[in-house]
């Protein structure tokens, strides 16, 4: 159906394909509803990262290897390119990264941070715990953690802690806690698991857990706070304002408290793109450093679309904002999805090198990471 040296320029016979499935086949196959977030649905197409199935390089890869001055190929690896300030990183699959093979062996010459992409949550870490534990020791599961903490350390990667606070992924007994019974709950649980790999340092000699995702995805897409949900809905409605962000100041105290050296991040997607967001996660940013929490940096988890072209402009822009208030800029999630077929390889290729453009020039962004680097592990993979 595609040009198979090309493999998102569909031939003539693809396209009567992909127009018949398109009209007859895909909305009949589609059920109730398409995955939301697929990157595109029709065979054969490519995946959000720099490298395809097979962990060839894209030509995203040969994009941020020219912008770091290499000349495209995989023989100097991103990381031996990158400038001493930027961690050049990549989440990270607990079970391919315990696997090893082509994955590590792909990942390692690469890149030099790495974010545990789900080890280190809530819900995977303290899944168990009593709906109240005054003493914050039950529950605990850090043997995922542990393992690519671990891993990480023995191949001297820097880690990024993915994260402490977030409405996701949390065990219903921590749905199920008062509002009272939140706070305690999360100074417990940032204290040990912060704690916990605060010392580890890795073969170079060098501290492992570099920074933490202290909060992460407080403001929601209309630009407020997040408060109706249902973890962040126990500070009651837009009134909880005041507690909610007094509560988001105690968890970067508390985070710092646990690891002084630590860098602390506030976490967010769509700000490239939605300025009203945008502005809210900057005026949190600025509300918490202004309140006397720990705060370092924002991070942007930077989800785009391979039509999102000139976005690197923007980024520039954030990172010179971010810069006057004295914080870092970190790309944290970055990967370029075909949302609804749209785009091609080459257009992937330019909003990435964008994107790690911008950062480059920016004194002040201190990481570059994607979420994943080969298309066969990627978190759109539901809609494959
Ligand atoms: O660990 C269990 C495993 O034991 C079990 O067999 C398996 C099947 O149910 O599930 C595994 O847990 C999954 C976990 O990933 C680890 O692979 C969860 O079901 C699954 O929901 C979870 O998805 C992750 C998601 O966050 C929720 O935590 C995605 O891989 C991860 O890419 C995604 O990442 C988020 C960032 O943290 C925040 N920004 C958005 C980004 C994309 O949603």
């Amino acid at each position: 159906m595609t040009n198979p040296d090309h493999p998102i320029t569909p031939t003539w016979p693809g396209l009567v394909r992909i127009l018949f499935l398109a009209l007859f086949l895909i909305p009949a196959a589609a059920g109730p509803a398409l995955c939301q977030w697929c990157s595109c649905d029709l065979e054969g197409w490519s995946g959000p990262l720099i490298f395809d199935r097979d962990y060839n390089p894209k030509p995203a890869y040969t994009a941020l290897s020219r912008e770091l001055g290499g000349v495209g190929d995989t023989n100097r690896g991103l990381r031996s390119l990158a400038p001493a300030r930027l961690g050049i990183g990549t989440a990270m699959r607990y079970q391919a990264a315990i696997e090893g093979g082509r994955y590590m062996a792909t990942l390692l010459p690469q890149f030099n941070q790495v974010t545990p992409e789900s080890a280190l949550k809530f819900g995977e870490v303290h899944p168990h715990g009593l709906a109240w534990d005054p003493a914050g020791q039950t529950g605990y599961d850090f043997s995922r953690a542990d393992q690519l903490i671990g891993l990480a350390a023995a191949n001297s990667l820097q880690v990024r802690g993915h994260t402490l606070v977030w409405h996701g992924f949390l065990p219903d007994w921590v749905m199920g806690a008062s509002r009272d019974q939140i706070t305690p709950i999360f100074t417990n649980h940032i204290l040990r698991v912060v704690g916990r790999f605060r010392d580890r340092k890795g073969g170079d000699g060098q501290k492992t857990v570099v920074a933490w995702d202290v909060v992460n995805e407080a403001v929601n897409n209309d630009g407020e706070l997040r408060l109706h949900d249902e973890f962040w809905g126990k500070f009651g409605g837009a009134e909880g304002e005041p507690a909610k962000l007094e509560f988001i100041r105690e968890m970067f105290e508390t985070a710092h408290r646990a690891d002084p050296e630590a860098r602390l991040f506030l976490n967010d997607f769509d700000c490239f793109t939605n300025q009203a967001k945008l502005d809210k996660v900057l005026a949190l940013a600025a509300w918490l450093r202004d309140n006397g929490a720990p705060i370092h940096g924002v991070g942007f988890q930077t989800h785009l679309t391979a039509t999102d072209l000139g976005i690197g402009a923007k980024v520039g822009e954030v990172a010179r904002t971010l810069e006057a208030m004295g914080l870092e800029m970190q790309i944290t999630e970055m990967d370029v999805r075909f949302q609804d077929c749209q785009g091609s390889e080459e257009t992937q290729a330019q909003v990435y090198g964008e994107v790690l453009r911008a950062c480059l020039m920016a004194g002040n962004c201190t990481s570059f990471t994607m979420w994943g680097f080969t298309d066969n592990i990627t978190w759109f993979e539901g809609c494959d």
